[in-house]
């Protein structure tokens, strides 16, 4: 792609002058290390803590692989995760302040290091892929110990109102793993995590120990990322129709970089915050998406060089483009249209006398295909930004998703009896979680929770037990609505009957933050915090 005109170098950020390449290597050791020099390079310097952290990890393996050990030694689950009963409980002297009543934190429950992680055969697109996978699969382990000890603490038969209420287990290690996942792939792409995704307080305070920086939408979002204390600097508003009382607050405290897509926010920001450093957020096409945004916001590329001539005029400061390919998109060249579509606009406001310094590329990563798209987006962003351009996204599920597992109580059971084939009898269960509470990505997020059994009474060995044969099931929220329903059919093993629990992998992302309090059900759930990984644990001080 040699004929790309870059616009002008203007006013460069400090991370753009970072190498972007992250080389891929093979054959003898100091080749080898290459990999691990450019990523310590690659850390902003915002990421003191994590710096060190991988500082530590990272001796740890050149140290492996100067004594001449394999760079990667598999641990057994058995060594490096210890039973629940081993590890120290300190649950009841670790409520949170931050996350109400409702909230502990179990630690330290740590295994491993993050080493195991690292993979240096790979190629940059898929850089740890595996090991990262064996992580998480060792820490599902631990997860359902602890989801496992807590469902038998709850006796239904006695407990008083809500005590046998759903509850989460967060795995804070989860989301350390995909923020070394991102930075092995996309390492010169900074976060800013998504709040709206999931703005637990714990998950905030990791987010900022990384470094990272945060994407608010409103003035309780900038709160609580504030309430971490990092700097203002390190918040983009990303709403380009913005509230106008919460611009005039996002002023008071600072938060200066924020997205526009039309005229009138134009005029509305040149009223309340005539300094505000802006991102023109750019239409995509998000048709490939669970959930699109573009219907709603982004301004059409034929729109792009008239909004920039206004801000221009209006005197206000147009710093970067940003875009949105969709929440849950699943055609990483969405990613790449976005990035060649920013490039003319980065180029038009040059040409209209704005000096451009970040591209701003979004979220809509997700778990199973991030390193498809990290490959794509990351070859287009060095293909069309030089170095000096600092570029930024703004991933909410991505981090969220796999790290919260949920548990739910079984509080009744409707037998539907087949007349002509007794065999075929079905089962309705209904929980005491539902569509209107932490299952309200049913409904706003498009997405399947699938049930999987964590207790079941029947005895083992007989014929209902949780051993035996598959049984039929649609599973059903607690409120009055027919629409909360969690499940259609379902198969699951053991007859399962009032008091057992079921659980939930993946309820990380919209889950929580969209749930109401419809008929009377609680919104605020217990979230017993764990860590599966040391370098969470050590920057949390579990
Ligand atoms: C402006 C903006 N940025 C980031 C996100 C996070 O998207 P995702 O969770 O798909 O990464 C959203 C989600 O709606 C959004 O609207």
């Amino acid at each position: 792609m040699s004929n790309i005109s870059y616009c002008k170098p203007t006013a460069s950020h400090p991370e753009a002058q970072l190498d972007p390449a992250f080389g891929t290597t093979k054959g003898n050791r100091s080749s080898r290390l290459q990999p691990l020099v450019s990523f310590l390079a690659k850390l902003s310097p915002l990421d003191v803590n994590a710096t060190l952290l991988t500082t530590f990890h990272l001796l740890l393996a050149v140290s492996r692989l100067s004594s001449g050990a394999p760079f990667f030694v598999p641990l057994t689950p058995h060594e490096i995760i210890p039973s629940f009963s081993e590890l120290p409980h300190r649950t009841s002297s670790k409520v949170l302040p931050l996350q109400g009543e409702g909230s502990r934190r179990l630690g330290p429950v740590n295994f491993g290091y993050y080493t195991n992680s690292l993979d240096l055969q790979g190629p940059i697109s898929s850089y740890g892929e595996d090991n990262l996978l064996q992580s998480s699969l060792t820490a599902k382990e631990l997860v359902l110990d602890v989801l496992k000890k807590r469902a038998t603490e709850v006796d239904v038969d006695h407990c008083g109102p809500g005590e046998e209420d759903a509850f989460y287990v967060a795995d804070m290690g989860e989301v350390y793993r995909q923020h070394m996942r991102w930075k092995m792939n996309l390492g010169r792409i900074k976060p800013f995590y998504a709040v709206k995704c999931n703005p637990d307080p714990e998950v905030l305070r990791l987010m900022a120990q990384l470094g990272n920086g945060f994407d608010c939408a409103s003035k309780s979002e900038i709160d609580l990322a504030l309430q971490t204390g990092i700097d203002p600097s390190r918040i983009i508003y990303a709403q380009p129709c913005k509230t106008k009382s919460y611009l005039r607050f996002a002023a008071e405290v600072g938060v200066k970089q924020m997205t526009f897509d039309n005229a009138d926010e134009l005029y509305k920001i040149k009223a309340t915050f005539p300094d505000a450093e802006l991102y023109l957020r750019i239409l995509t096409d998000d048709s490939t998406s669970l959930c699109r945004l573009s219907m709603k916001f982004g301004a059409s590329m034929d729109m792009a060089r008239p909004l920039l001539e206004l801000a221009y005029q209006l005197e206000l400061k147009v710093v970067g483009v940003s875009f949105h390919v969709g929440s849950g998109a699943e055609d990483p060249s969405a990613f790449l249209k976005a990035v060649t579509d920013a490039r003319m606009v980065f180029d038009q406001a040059g040409e209209v006398g704005h000096e451009l310094h970040t591209l701003d590329v979004g979220g809509g990563f997700c778990q199973d295909s991030f390193e498809k798209f990290a490959g794509i987006l990351g070859e287009a962003v060095d293909t069309y930004f030089p170095p000096h351009i600092r570029v930024i996204a703004e991933p909410g599920r991505y981090y969220v998703a796999t790290a919260y597992t949920l548990a739910a109580n079984v509080i009744a059971r409707r037998d539907i009896p087949d007349p002509t084939d007794p065999s075929r009898d079905a089962y309705m269960l209904y929980l005491n979680d539902g569509v209107y509470g932490n299952f309200s990505n049913i409904i706003f997020d498009h997405q399947h929770p699938i049930a999987q059994v964590l207790t079941c009474a029947s005895e083992p060995g007989t014929p209902n037990s949780a051993t035996s044969e598959k049984i039929t099931y649609s599973i059903w929220g607690p409120t009055c609505d027919g629409i909360d329903v969690i499940s259609e059919k379902i198969d699951l093993p053991g007859l399962l009957n009032t008091g057992d629990w079921l659980y939930f992998e993946e309820m990380g992302a919209y889950t929580k933050c969209s749930a109401t309090r419809f008929n009377g059900f609680s919104d605020n759930h217990e979230v017993i915090y764990i860590s599966s990984e040391t370098g969470a644990s050590a920057l949390l001080n579990y």
